[in-house]
């Protein structure tokens, strides 16, 4: 079942990333601090999600997928204690708590992302039993492109040019797919890498994953004007208090709850043609938009 899987891979996660932040040694106290806290207070898990429930679907044991789900969500951390920062957002509250720039301060949240996101590439590095060094260069290879320019950063910083203007759609989904499709998307790559799926069946799972990518950040939107602060874990109304680009601005709101839907039915759609039991990830893909959090 779908909530039970959810809560097991969460746990599983969370001993990982446990295990890495308490492994750190303590001359930089605090530094440690607001790394814990921006990584292991709450979060979803969605991206670490992916990665094992698609692993499990193609065969891969658990063991095998346990570097790459600590490091994409080391990777997502870090951007959204970025995110948070004055400079970019400016928000105050995230999963029910201060961000870190609040509970620490500026430095210690910039210092935060960055040793998060070299730490994503430490565990990427380390010997991971069942996998080939080729395979590992091609994990650390594909999470650095969608993290980087090509990816999130790139899309981060099309969100922050795109606020206060009237963007067309093209170039709103351009800027969903990189800030939040990318690393999607790249959860399922992993997964991929770690096994031999076909050509085919490779491309119908990227297909799932760019459809879902979007429609979470499409939710994402919609949640931001639809859902409360306490529901959130995060401040209602952060989108339009920055002015920024997002489908109910663009599309209205039910344009954008059509859209989320049409893309989760292509995702749906995609899933169909595997020779896999998908059923696990397809009721993935609605709860990405039936989602109030
Ligand atoms: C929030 O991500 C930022 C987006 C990319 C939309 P999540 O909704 O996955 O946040 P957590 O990790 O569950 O807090
Ligand atoms: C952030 O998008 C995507 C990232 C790359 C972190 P948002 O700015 O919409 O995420 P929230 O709403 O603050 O979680
Ligand atoms: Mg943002
Ligand atoms: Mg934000
Ligand atoms: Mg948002």
């Amino acid at each position: 079942m779908l909530a039970d899987a959810i809560i097991e891979y969460q746990q599983r996660v969370d001993a990982q990333l446990k295990q890495h932040l308490s492994g750190l040694d303590d001359h930089a106290a605090t530094l440690k601090a607001a790394m814990t806290h921006g990584a292991l207070i709450g979060g979803k898990r969605i991206r670490p999600f992916l990665v094992y429930s698609v692993g499990t679907m193609l065969n891969v044991p658990l063991h095998k997928l346990d570097a790459c789900a600590a490091a994409i969500e080391c990777i997502h951390a870090y951007s959204l204690i970025h995110d948070d920062l004055p400079a970019m957002d400016d928000d105050h509250l995230r999963r029910g708590q201060p961000t870190v720039h609040i509970a620490f301060d500026e430095a210690s949240a910039i210092l935060a992302g960055d040793a998060l996101q070299t730490l994503a590439f430490d565990i990427l590095s380390q010997p991971i039993e069942g996998l080939t060094a080729q395979q590992q260069l091609k994990l650390v290879a594909t999470l650095a492109k969608a993290s980087g320019y090509q990816g999130m950063c790139g899309g981060q910083a099309i969100d922050l040019a795109s606020e206060g203007k009237r963007i067309d759609l093209a170039t709103l989904t351009r800027l969903h797919n990189k800030k939040t499709g990318a690393l999607i998307r790249c959860a399922v790559e992993m997964a991929l890498i770690c096994t031999d799926a076909s050509d085919k069946d490779s491309a119908a799972m990227l297909e799932y994953a760019d459809a879902i990518g979007l429609a979470f950040q499409v939710q994402d939107d919609i949640l931001d004007i639809t859902a409360t602060t306490e529901e959130l874990g995060k401040p209602q109304g952060s989108d339009t208090q920055s002015d920024k680009s997002t489908f109910p601005q663009l599309l209205g709101l039910e344009g954008a709850q059509e859209t989320a839907q049409q893309l989760v039915e292509d995702a749906l759609s995609a899933l169909k043609t595997l020779p896999y039991n998908s059923q696990l990830i397809a009721d993935f893909a609605r709860y990405i938009i039936e989602r109030r959090v």
